[in-house]
């Protein structure tokens, strides 16, 4: 553990206590800053073992921890990650222990940001953390909340129970552990601009591509999420979140993505039209008449994907009906040539848009149906990621 000198230091305690409950041996170093947020006593006590913050330590005058310490780990979290570390740890500064620690240390990196979104937003932070990823490291995303200087907006860290979560997934790709294969998901809603301020769009929330992500990733498989505007975030070192607005993005980023996949669910509710052109400027409203605009069809991702998928990629879809849903879903299995639909009827109390619950049936391209009961989105997204990765020959 590496602490920098931010107020989310006091989160640092229960960090260790959460990584030493996982079962890890945890060593802290921190720099003289942090050791005003948080002291050496806490750290030690739950860690069982001095805290390193001093280049010119005496007692024990041969060593050198920071290259004990690099050796004696398998990885490393700096929690917080203060503007000035990062800064530090792109330029390669080492002016004091952690620095230098980190410097030294050429196992997996995981840093975890923590500042105000002035400082988190400028070009040179920005610029400092595109360094560090590009040298290997990790950047845990930050979260928006409250903040310590009193205003509300991104910055703060992440929650030390996502840290432990995404620290252990880390490790585990880290050592191969991962299924070696890749999936493609959609989520979220598409809009459709009409004029600068307009756009068509559906009330789609993302929770139930997010879900089906995050189940492929729990099970070691590498996700490509291709989300539309939504507000839900997601921490994952296996998921790669590409964000796009219309159709006609999400088409691009998945006919690009796709060929590199094992398989693809698209969860997100695509919009199958757009206006058929975009006023650059504000549409005004004239007179008292009705207004007509003119729509345009978008592109069938499901459908292209399908169209230009290779021998053994899986192809699957969601089906949210309203009405005939058994039926409307088949047709559209049979009319998409995919592998298996997942129904969504929006008949049913608890499922479909926006809820925390899902009533699913899968329907295979065989005619073989699996139907589920009311679950958690979290449940269902299992229960459909399973049925996917089942059908993968390896
Ligand atoms: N889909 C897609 N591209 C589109 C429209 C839909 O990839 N342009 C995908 C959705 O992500 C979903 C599936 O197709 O997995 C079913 O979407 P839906 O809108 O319900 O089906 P449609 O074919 O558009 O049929 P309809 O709107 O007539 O019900």
């Amino acid at each position: 553990m590496g602490i920098s000198g931010g107020i989310a230091a006091y989160k640092v305690p229960i960090l260790v206590r959460l990584l030493v409950k996982a079962g890890a041996e945890v060593r802290c170093a921190a720099t003289r800053h942090a050791l005003q947020f948080v002291t050496p006593t806490t750290l030690e006590t739950l860690s069982l073992a001095p805290v390193y913050s001093d280049l010119f330590e005496t007692g024990e005058p041969r060593t050198t921890h920071h290259v004990s310490l690099k050796d004696w780990g398998d990885m490393m979290i700096v929690a917080p990650a203060t503007a000035n570390i990062i800064g530090k740890a792109a330029c390669g500064i080492a002016d004091d222990a952690l620095s230098t620690l980190i410097l030294a240390f050429r196992k997996p990196l995981l840093i975890c940001p923590a500042m105000n979104s002035d400082m988190l937003r400028s070009p040179a932070l920005q610029h400092n953390m595109e360094l560090l990823r590009s040298y290997g490291a990790r950047l845990m995303p930050t979260v928006c909340g409250e903040l310590a200087c009193g205003t509300t907006g991104d910055g703060r860290m992440a929650e030390p129970e996502e840290i432990v979560r995404y620290a252990e997934s880390m490790l585990a790709d880290e050592q191969g552990q991962g299924s070696g294969l890749r999936v493609l998901v959609t989520a979220g809603p598409t809009y459709e601009r009409i004029d600068p301020v307009r756009f068509i769009g559906n009330f789609s929330t993302g929770k139930m591509g997010l879900a089906l992500a995050r189940a492929f990733a729990d099970r070691g498989v590498e996700v490509e999420l291709i989300c539309g505007p939504m507000h839900l975030t997601v921490n994952h070192p296996l998921i790669h979140r590409t964000d796009v607005e219309s159709a006609r993005e999400m088409y691009e980023a998945a006919t690009r993505l796709f060929p590199s996949c094992n398989g693809a669910i698209l969860a997100a509710a695509v919009a199958d039209y757009r206006p058929e052109s975009q006023s650059q400027t504000k549409l005004k409203k004239e007179g008292s008449e009705g207004m007509t605009l003119r729509l345009t069809q978008n592109p069938d991702i499901l459908a292209s994907l399908s169209a230009m998928r290779k021998e053994g990629q899986i192809v699957a879809g969601f089906a949210l009906e309203t009405d005939n849903a058994m039926e409307n879903a088949t047709a559209k299995l049979q009319r998409k040539k995919i592998d298996f639909i997942v129904l969504n009827s929006m008949a049913d109390a608890g499922a479909g848009i926006g809820t925390d619950t899902n009533k699913i049936t899968i329907i295979d391209s065989d005619g073989t149906t699996k139907a589920g009961n009311l679950k958690s989105k979290a449940d269902a997204a299992a229960d459909i990621a399973e049925h996917l990765l089942s059908k993968i020959h390896r």
